[in-house]
């Protein structure tokens, strides 16, 4: 399992919106990014994953596409991004592109000519007319806004959106349609760049005949979830394009479990993916993303990180991450806002080491935190404003407030925090959206200055993973697994140990080193505080503690 570039690597997410604006517009942009590649590349990591840069009416932020093959003119031209591909090679960075093909923009020209049944666009959409009483053809929902369906009076009939009503799903079962994914797909790639990070790519096929669904909720999933077509379609572009590059392929898994993950991202013959992100280890507080909020369990967290580390070892690699432009910001879910600098390093160390590829988000490696606007209509997300209005039947909007204050997506969209200056660094006009009130206290130049800040632990974490061969192809194995305080994992690898103890608490923990490991003496090459002693073969540990060890 050794002989893949990507296994080694550490990878940065780029939200371009928020990264920083390179032009005063109040926007991010590529003239930004350009500003700020060698940044990227002093974190630690090796290549970059840029979330939609095309052109887009923005229902969605870019993911919802109204042009494949041109940059949205808010964030540069061509011309900017072959630029920043340029530079970011010279840097040795990889570029990985957005591929967001379970459906496009309302706006995009495909669907304009599809809903004017103008050849050969007629059957490039799921298109049904209604049932004899003129409602939708079946009751599925969709996960951003309302039932699955919206009704277009220019074609006079019903198409499905699984996502918002300006996001309508591609018919995927057309081979036209297939023919222009990898069309696409070779366009980015004859340009250079290293791969895809494909969007909600296990929900591109859906079951012939789209029957009603009896489930309460979210229903429609079972039946276009990893549906029928999904691996002949994923093989397909796997054989036809990807095959023909030195690329790899990151799909995007909702639902997904390790064992059927293995049906797309075990090695060898019948191999579609290369990788996958799944969500199991981003619900320890929560259920089905933002569908119902509960406390903090680490004991889930790590029964989801366990289940993938040991189904997958030996057999496929893994990709960790603990945020991205989705989920709400993980020191305000996983760790502490009051011990923010702390448990955002004993988070880091928690994913860090486990064997896959890791991403680390933009703001993540600096401790950016949730915001809580006073309003709903200081919020911006498609998904926030439709959450808070089918909250607010049900609770006081007050309750509904508080609710996506916790879980919307917007939390972690805000403006990069690059310093304490006039809007924080990231524009010298007014910023598109809130910045955190925080910035003044957590922001890149002043965490580059500080030898013991989060920025400089995620450096120094990714710097040890990448030179120490245990923590890329080592064994993982779990220590004090039922414990609700304790992360502690080993990976070990011809004769070298890395053991890795993480407190996800603010109260003592006494820890004890597991049996084989002698800590007596020994300096933990990562820790988050001083003096880190070692006493009758372990220690007690301080508020979100972490100390690892190469043994
Ligand atoms: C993915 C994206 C998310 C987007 C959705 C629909 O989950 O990460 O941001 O809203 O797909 O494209
Ligand atoms: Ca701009």
């Amino acid at each position: 399992m050794k002989e893949k570039w990507y296994k080694p690597m550490a990878f940065y997410q780029v939200w371009p919106r928020s990264f920083k604006d390179g032009n005063g517009d109040g926007i991010g942009d590529l003239y930004g990014v350009l500003d700020k590649l060698e940044y990227i590349k002093s974190v630690g990591v090796d290549g970059i994953w840029f979330s939609p840069l095309y052109v887009s009416p923005n229902a969605d932020y870019g993911y919802d596409i109204a042009d494949y093959r041109n940059i949205s003119p808010e964030y540069g031209d061509l011309a900017i991004f072959k630029k920043v591909l340029e530079k970011a090679h010279a840097l040795g960075l990889k570029v990985v592109m957005d591929l967001v093909v379970n459906h496009t923009s309302d706006e995009h020209e495909w669907f304009q000519r599809s809903r004017r049944r103008e050849a050969p666009y007629t059957d490039y959409y799921i298109w049904r007319p209604g049932k004899a009483d003129g409602a939708p053809p079946n009751n599925w929902d969709s996960l951003f806004e309302g039932k699955a369906w919206a009704f277009d009076d220019v074609r006079g009939e019903y198409y499905l959106h699984l996502f918002a009503k300006k996001q309508p799903d591609l018919n995927m079962d057309n081979p036209a349609v297939r023919e222009e994914v990898k069309a696409v797909m070779r366009f980015w790639l004859d340009m250079g760049v290293d791969g895809f990070r494909e969007d909600v790519i296990t929900f591109i096929s859906k079951q012939a005949g789209l029957p009603d669904d009896p489930t309460p909720f979210a229903r429609g999933m079972k039946y276009y979830k990893n549906g029928p077509h999904l691996r002949e379609y994923l093989a397909e572009f796997r054989h036809d394009v990807l095959d023909q590059y030195d690329c790899f392929a990151l799909g995007e898994a909702p639902m997904m479990t390790p064992e059927k993950a293995l049906g797309f991202i075990a090695e060898g013959e019948g191999q579609t993916l290369d990788l996958m992100f799944h969500f199991q280890h981003m619900e320890a507080d929560c259920f089905f993303t933002e569908y119902m909020h509960l406390p903090f369990r680490l004991r889930k967290l790590k029964r989801a990180f366990r289940r993938w580390q040991k189904k997958l070892a030996g057999k496929a690699w893994n990709t960790l991450y603990l945020e991205n432009h989705d989920h709400p910001r993980i020191i305000s879910r996983y760790g502490s806002e009051k011990y923010r600098a702390e448990s955002g390093k004993t988070l880091a160390a928690a994913y860090l080491f486990q064997q896959g590829t890791p991403f680390v988000y933009q703001g993540q490696e600096i401790g950016m935190s949730n915001i809580a606007l006073p309003s709903i209509d200081d919020y911006t997300d498609v998904l926030a404003k439709n959450n808070y209005k089918k909250y607010i039947k049900r609770q006081s909007p007050e309750k509904a407030l508080r609710r996506i204050q916790r879980a919307c997506r917007d939390s972690s969209r805000t403006p990069m925090q690059w310093s304490g200056g006039a809007n924080a660094g990231f524009s010298e006009g007014e910023p598109w959206f809130a910045l955190n009130p925080n910035y003044p206290e957590v922001n890149v130049a002043k965490e580059d200055a500080d030898p013991d800040s989060l920025l400089n632990f995620y450096r120094a974490a990714l710097s040890l993973r990448k030179n120490t061969p245990a923590a890329i192809w080592g064994d993982y194995r779990e220590y004090r697994k039922i414990s609700g305080k304790l992360y502690v994992y080993a990976r070990e690898y011809e004769g070298q140990r890395l053991l890795v103890v993480c407190s996800f608490s603010e109260k003592p923990v006494r820890f004890k080193a597991p049996g084989g490991f002698r800590l007596e003496g020994k300096k933990p090459v990562l820790c988050n505080y001083p003096d880190a002693a070692v006493k009758n073969g372990g220690f007690v540990t301080r508020p979100y503690e972490t100390r690892v060890y190469v043994l």
